[in-house]
């Protein structure tokens, strides 16, 4: 398998692969790389034309531009799951791309999109639907219940209380507590969250 984008959280990708996956890292693909390799996995400046149909993860870690590849890439796309991560044995879904990181907690009954990223200790409560493309950063928290729409980015160590909708493309900044509804393309920062701009 390859991986795709050489930067920072790729070297977390990496560790998860090697240590909890039986996947064999064959490259990295990186359009403009900085090294020839990390670990000692080579980086590959083009998908290996011999091979059709690669089976990818998108080690990028910015929710739009993980989006555009997927629109350009014909791939399969693996998931990589921790194996300190708790994922609840009870209707959990999680789609194609995504990778969940070490003392994420998945709870009973809530749906990952494809190409998320539930970063490190991240918690995902009862319930929560989470669309495709979205970040939950290291330590934030989502309450039972909690709606989060495609290519939102929840900050580091932000909360989320029971039930909220969070629309898509969003930013909730770092350490912000989300306590209403939040309208889709809004940046919102503080505790209790408010609106500072709109993410273009
Ligand atoms: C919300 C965020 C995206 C805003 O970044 P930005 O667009 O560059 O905005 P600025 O830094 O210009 O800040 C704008 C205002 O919001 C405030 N602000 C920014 N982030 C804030 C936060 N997390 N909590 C409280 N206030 C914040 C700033 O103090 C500033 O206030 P002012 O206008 O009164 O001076 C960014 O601060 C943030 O929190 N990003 C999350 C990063 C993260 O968690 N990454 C995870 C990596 S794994």
């Amino acid at each position: 398998m390859f991986l795709y984008g050489a930067g920072g959280h790729a070297k977390v990708i990496i560790d998860i692969i090697l240590f909890s996956t039986e996947y064999k890292i064959e490259g990295i693909f990186d359009d403009s790389p900085s090294s020839k390799s990390i670990y000692n996995i080579p980086i590959v400046k083009s998908l290996s034309e011999n091979i059709s149909n690669p089976q990818v993860i998108i080690s990028v870690g910015n929710n739009k531009i993980r989006k555009k590849i997927t629109q350009n890439l014909v791939a399969t796309y693996l998931k990589a799951i921790h194996s300190k991560s708790i994922i609840s044995k009870l209707d959990v879904e999680i789609g194609e791309g995504t990778v969940v990181m070490a003392n994420a907690v998945i709870n009973p009954n809530s749906k990952i999109g494809n190409h998320c990223i539930i970063n490190t200790a991240a918690v995902i409560e009862h319930d929560c639907k989470i669309a495709d493309y979205v970040h939950i950063s290291p330590n934030a928290a989502l309450a039972g219940n909690v709606i989060v729409g495609e290519g939102t980015h929840i900050g580091l160590g932000a909360n989320v209380i029971p039930g909220i909708k969070i629309g898509k493309w969003c930013v909730i900044g770092a350490g912000s507590t989300v306590i209403e509804d939040i309208p889709d393309f809004s940046v919102v920062v503080g505790s209790p969250a408010k609106f500072i701009k709109t993410n273009k």
